[in-house]
C-alpha cells in the first residue's frame, strides 16, 4: 500500500468547522504533502490540493458525484438531486441545457440589465446617509437574474427573495441557526419557482425562448420526459441563486479596490483587460468555495496511493489557488499575473475545473467574469464615493463562505457625469 500521511486521532469535522479555508492546506504543510488521509463526518476521507490533483479530480472515469453531497447541502445550497448529484450521459445532457444558456449574445444581455439596474441603485443611493455594498448588491443582482431569466418579481418581493437566495448560500458550511434558515430560504423559495413553472406551463405567463424558464419548464430528459415541477424548479434556482452569489465577488473587488488603491488606478486608466485581470486575481485572491467532494468510482492508484471504491475526496480550492507551485507570491493580490496567463484548466479553479460539458464545472464562469467586469466598471468609472473607517472590513477564513465583516459600508455617494 502506498505512501499517504494518515492523521492521527479521532474524527476531524470540528477541526474543519474551526479552522475553515485553511483546514486541507494546514495539514498539507504539516504533513509535507499535497494529499493525506484523515477522518470527516465519520468516515476516512482523501484530501488533495494543487493542479495534478484537481487533473485527476475532474476525470469522470476516475471519479463520481452519486452519493457524495451530503442531504444537509442537498437541502440549502444545490436543492435535491439536483444537476451537481448526477454523473455519466445523463450530466453531459443536463448540463447542456445550463451551457445552452450561456451564449455571448445571453451573456451580453446580462450585462446590459446589470448595467441598468446598478444605474437605478446609484440614482437611489445617492440620496442616501450610506449603504451595505454586498447587500445592495444582492437586491441588483436578483431583479437583473429574474428579468434575465423570464421570472416576474414584483418590486416589493425584492428584498426578500434576494435575502432568501443569499441565506441558501451562507448555509453550506454552517451548522446551527445559519443552516435551518438556508432550509427555510430554500423551501420559500422553491414554492414560489414551481408555481412559476406550473404557471409558465399553464400559458399564464410568457417567457421567450433562450430563458432559463422557458429552458428548464420545456427540456426533456435522456428518455424524452419532460422535468417534474419540483425538478425544473430546482434547475431554475440552480441559475437564479448562483447570479446572486456574485454580490460575494462583487465586495471582494470593493474591497479590494480600497485595500490596494494603486489598482484602482490602473482599472481608471486601463482598458477592458486591466477589468479581466483585476476581476481574475479577486477570483483567485479571495475566499468562497473551500473545497469540492467526489467518490472514487472504481478503485485505482495514483503515484503510488491507492484510492478505494466509494471513497470520499475532497479537493482543496482555496489551497489550488494559493499554490506557491502555480502563483508566485500567492498571497499577494497582484492583477498583473492575468497578463498573458496562459490560462491552464486545473491551475484557476474557485468555480472547478476541467471542461464544462464533460465535468461539473461551474456552468456561470463566464457569466460571472463578465457581470463582474461591468460592476468593476462602474464602481470605478461611474461612482465616487467614501470607505468610512469606522466599519471592520476584515476577512475571516474561518467562516465559510466568508464576507468583509461589515458587509462594506459605503457613503457619500455621487453618480459621476
Ligand atoms: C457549479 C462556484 C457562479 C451555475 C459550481 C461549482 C463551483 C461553483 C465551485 C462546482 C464545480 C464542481 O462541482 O466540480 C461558483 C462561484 C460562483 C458561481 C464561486 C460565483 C458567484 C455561478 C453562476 C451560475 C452558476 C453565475 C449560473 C448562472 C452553476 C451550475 C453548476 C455550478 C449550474 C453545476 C455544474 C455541474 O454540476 O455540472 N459553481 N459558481 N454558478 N455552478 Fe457555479
Amino acid at each position: 500500500t502506498g505512501k499517504i500521511p494518515r492523521e492521527k486521532g479521532l474524527d476531524q469535522t470540528l477541526a474543519l468547522l474551526r479552522e475553515g479555508y485553511e483546514f486541507i492546506s494546514n495539514r498539507c504543510g504539516l504533513f509535507q504533502s499535497d494529499i493525506f488521509e484523515t477522518r470527516l463526518m465519520g468516515e476516512k476521507v482523501i484530501c488533495m490540493s494543487g493542479e495534478e490533483a484537481a487533473r485527476i479530480f475532474y476525470n469522470p472515469r476516475l471519479f463520481q458525484r452519486k452519493g457524495t453531497a451530503p442531504k444537509r447541502v442537498q437541502k440549502t445550497l444545490f436543492g435535491e438531486s439536483a444537476i451537481q448529484t448526477m454523473d455519466g450521459a445523463a450530466h453531459e445532457h443536463r448540463k447542456q441545457l445550463f451551457m445552452s444558456l450561456m451564449t455571448p449574445e445571453r451573456i451580453g444581455m446580462l450585462k446590459d440589465l446589470t448595467q441598468q439596474y446598478f444605474a437605478i441603485a446609484g440614482y437611489d443611493w445617492e440620496g442616501k446617509k450610506a449603504v451595505i455594498l454586498f447587500d445592495e448588491m444582492q437586491q441588483i443582482l436578483c431583479k437583473a437574474a429574474c428579468k434575465w431569466a423570464g421570472v416576474p418579481l414584483n418590486e416589493a418581493e425584492v428584498e426578500k427573495r434576494a435575502g432568501d437566495f443569499g441565506k441558501m448560500v451562507d448555509a453550506f458550511g454552517a451548522v446551527g441557526p445559519r443552516h435551518w434558515q438556508g432550509r427555510r430560504a430554500r423551501k420559500r423559495t422553491e414554492k414560489w419557482i414551481r408555481k412559476v413553472i406550473e404557471y409558465f406551463r399553464s400559458g399564464k405567463i410568457q417567457a421567450p425562448e433562450g430563458t432559463a424558464l422557458h429552458a428548464m419548464a420545456t427540456y426533456r430528459d435522456t428518455e424524452g420526459k419532460p422535468l417534474s415541477v419540483q425538478m425544473a424548479a430546482v434547475e431554475l434556482i440552480n441559475i437564479l441563486r448562483p447570479i446572486v452569489a456574485i454580490a460575494t465577488y462583487f465586495t471582494f473587488c470593493a474591497l479590494a479596490l480600497y485595500e490596494f488603491p494603486k489598482t484602482r488606478e490602473q482599472i481608471v486608466a486601463g482598458n477592458e483587460e486591466d477589468l479581466y485581470m483585476f476581476v481574475q486575481e479577486v477570483r483567485r485572491y479571495y475566499p468562497f468555495g473551500p473545497f469540492l467532494g467526489a467518490r472514487v468510482h472504481s478503485g485505482f492508484q495514483w503515484n503510488g496511493v491507492p484510492f478505494n471504491k466509494g471513497q470520499l475526496v475532497l479537493l482543496d480550492v482555496y489551497g489550488t489557488n494559493h499554490d506557491p507551485r502555480l502563483w508566485d507570491d500567492p498571497f499577494l493580490f497582484w492583477p498583473e499575473r492575468f497578463r498573458n496567463w496562459k490560462g491552464g484548466l486545473f491551475d484557476l479553479i474557485p468555480q472547478g475545473g476541467g471542461d464544462f460539458h464533460t465535468g461539473h464545472r461551474c456552468a456561470g464562469e463566464l457569466v460571472t467574469i463578465e457581470v463582474l467586469k461591468t460592476g468593476l466598471s462602474f464602481l470605478t468609472k461611474q461612482l465616487e464615493y467614501n470607505v468610512p473607517d469606522t466599519q471592520n472590513v476584515s476577512v475571516s477564513l474561518t467562516r465559510m463562505p466568508t464576507l468583509p465583516e461589515s458587509r462594506f459600508i459605503i457613503d457619500q455617494i455621487k453618480l459621476t457625469p
